[in-house]
């Protein structure tokens, strides 16, 4: 036996010996007759009167250890004492398991482990939720207890997964010329769009950092340097409100690229993406991606981040609509606005109440109504029949191909509307019939971006990326009297359904970005106030560049077919931005806070 209790004596030795130890979720038939150390958590322990069975677990899996006092009595009684998720280090010899006792549902089912020496390297509470996977435990209770949720096989893949991708994105992009330059995490605020979280300065009372909500302004100024191939794995910081795919910190690949084109930056980024699948989980994906335009994104799908699992396409009957007997129909047209409908396949036996919920559910993004017909053997079938002539029912069934049983939803609204409602009953349909499968991948650019929305709210045109994106430059004789209609060079990456990036070229030379200014309402003064630094950087010869960041988490949990980013993030905050196990947010002391010259406003209990 390569060691014996003494080996296990000393708390030194075992540290030690960790690197010597054998895991036990790798075990197999070839190691029959071999003597092996085993530290881990018991997973599960099975008392068969005399006869003790322990399955163990350690980071790469499960395997069952038996304590027999015809091995050792010492041992045996030992593990009387052990409980789950006891850990403890064994001696033992690798055996077959005996004819009939094989699991064949486990990896090392095959074996088992014969105890010589036992010790309990520590006990452990009864943890609050089995340490399994597939368990149905409150979040709140698994964020509260990440550490013992961690411990789960999913978690542990998914842990493994991301540090693959991790991996794989470095050694494409080193291959590739890039270098990774880290940037500061306390900063001044960039014009990136969400809330920022501030850091007060002790030093220069009043005054606040931000954490970076991207590294934007620093790898455009790391151009100037003449880094013409930088990225980074790097860390974000937006106070925005959360969701499924949405946390206060979360992990951007992101890159920026002297001399390039967006053709040459969505080479590139699909290439890496391309490699990662591969590298963690053998998808194979084929580049390039197809590329949709924003309108035809919008046209078709609703979204400018479209699933492309499913079809379920809008239809247009805005035509048909101006002049039918409808008044909701045509007087959206009339208005300026559109009337689409989606085909809902399949769904024609849905009842009042289920009609109504998908109502209910357009609502929410802001329709007035949904409008619908459901397809029977004789035609369309609803209410609002009577307001169309037989030639037009038959139009709408044909132009959407629609077939008894199906049901037939529309909205009439302004363009914003009609997407944003027709767009969230897509997705939810397709969800619902189930067209949206985990293990389907299809990747897709967005390209040709407006570069300007007017803001109702604030009266003037805002930067639908950031105001450092460049026109396209055949859109530039716009930019003075027709804002609204100039495009970007910029580009969205989207996997089902799910923006996973995007980026732009940037403007590089001073004038085009003082008119950029001027159409957002800007001042030299203000732009000056904003980001003096950068544009004085850009004074001093700027390359023309172009960059791209990706949301890594969002990645991650994609190749890992889970449904939210807080899946694949070791510590993730709850939809209040708290983090459940460490307490934070938390108060300071009053010392603390006079520290950094602040003054609350709020007391403990209007929290
Ligand atoms: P953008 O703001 O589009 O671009 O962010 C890039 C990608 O980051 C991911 N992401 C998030 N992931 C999790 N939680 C969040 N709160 C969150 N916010 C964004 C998304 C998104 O596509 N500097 C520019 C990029 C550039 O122009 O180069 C930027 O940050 O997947
Ligand atoms: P009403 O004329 O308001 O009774 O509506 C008749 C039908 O048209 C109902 O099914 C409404 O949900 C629907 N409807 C009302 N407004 C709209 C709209 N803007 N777009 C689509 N359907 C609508």
């Amino acid at each position: 036996m390569r060691g014996g209790i003494n080996r296990l004596s000393y708390a030194a030795e075992l540290a030690n010996d960790l690197r010597r130890t054998h895991m036990c979720g790798v075990l197999t038939e070839a190691d029959v007759g071999r003597e092996v150390v085993l530290m881990g958590w018991v997973q599960k322990r099975r008392d068969h009167g005399g006869l003790i069975f322990v399955d163990l677990r350690d980071r790469w899996g499960l395997v069952q250890v038996v304590f027999n006092p015809d091995y050792s009595e010492e041992a045996l009684k030992k593990a009387e004492r052990i409980r789950s998720e006891y850990v403890i280090a064994v001696v033992g010899r690798v055996e077959k398991r005996p004819e009939g006792t094989d699991n064949p549902n486990l990896p090392t089912g095959a074996i088992e482990v014969h105890v010589a020496e036992a010790r309990i390297l520590n006990a452990a509470k009864t943890p609050p939720f089995y340490i399994e996977d597939e368990v149905e435990v409150d979040e709140n209770i698994r964020l509260r207890y990440r550490y013992l949720d961690l411990r789960r096989p999913e978690m542990q893949r998914a842990l493994q997964l991301r540090h693959r991708a991790a991996k794989a994105t470095r050694d494409f992009l080193d291959g590739r010329g890039f270098i990774e330059v880290e940037t500061p995490m306390l900063t001044k605020s960039t014009p990136e769009g969400a809330r920022d979280y501030l850091v007060p300065s002790r030093v220069n009372p009043g005054s606040f950092y931000a954490l970076p909500q991207s590294p934007q302004l620093f790898k455009q100024i790391l151009m100037v340097s003449g880094i013409d191939r930088y990225f980074q794995i790097v860390r974000c910081f937006r106070d925005e409100d959360l969701r499924a795919d949405r946390q206060p910190e979360f992990t951007q690949i992101d890159m920026e690229m002297s001399f390039v084109t967006a053709e040459d930056v969505m080479e590139v980024t699909e290439s890496m993406i391309a490699e990662i699948c591969q590298q963690t989980t053998g998808l194979e994906v084929t580049v390039p991606f197809p590329r949709l335009t924003y309108q035809d994104a919008l046209n078709r799908f609703g979204t400018d981040k479209p699933d492309l699992r499913f079809g379920l396409e809008l239809v247009d009957v805005s035509d048909l609509a101006a002049g039918c007997g409808f008044k909701v129909f045509r007087s959206a047209v009339q208005a300026g606005g559109l009337v689409k409908g989606i085909l809902a396949t399949g769904c024609g036996g849905y009842s009042r109440k289920e009609i109504d919920e998908l109502t209910q559910y357009a609502l929410t993004y802001k329709a007035k109504g949904l409008a619908y017909f459901i397809v029977t053997e004789e035609g369309l079938k609803a209410p609002i029949t009577k307001f169309f002539t037989k030639e037009e029912l038959a139009t709408i069934q044909t132009r959407f191909g629609a077939r008894p049983g199906d049901l037939i939803l529309f909205v009439a609204d302004q363009p914003s509307v009609v997407y944003a409602a027709l767009g969230a009953l897509r997705k939810m349909l397709g969800e619902r019939l189930g067209l949206t499968d985990n293990a389907d991948y299809r990747f897709s650019w967005v390209v040709d971006f407006p570069l300007l929305e007017f803001d109702a709210d604030e009266g003037r045109y805002v930067a639908v990326h950031h105001m450092f994106t460049s026109p396209r430059t055949d859109d530039l004789p716009l930019l003075a009297e027709e804002p609204g209609r100039v495009r970007a060079q910029a580009y969205d990456l989207v996997l089902n359904g799910v923006e996973l990036g995007g980026g732009s070229i940037r403007i590089h030379r001073r004038d085009l970005q003082e008119q950029v200014f001027t159409a957002i309402g800007m001042s030299a003064d203000e732009a000056l106030e904003k980001f003096g630094f950068l544009l004085e950087a850009f004074d001093y010869g700027t390359p023309p560049h172009g960059g791209i960041a990706f949301g890594f988490d969002r990645l991650v949990m994609l190749l890992a077919g889970r449904q939210s980013i807080r899946e694949v993030m070791a510590f993730p905050k709850t939809q209040n931005a708290a983090d459940l196990m460490t307490g934070a947010p938390d108060t300071v002391s009053r010392g603390q806070l006079r520290e950094l010259h602040i003054g609350l406003d709020v007391k403990k209990e209007d929290k």
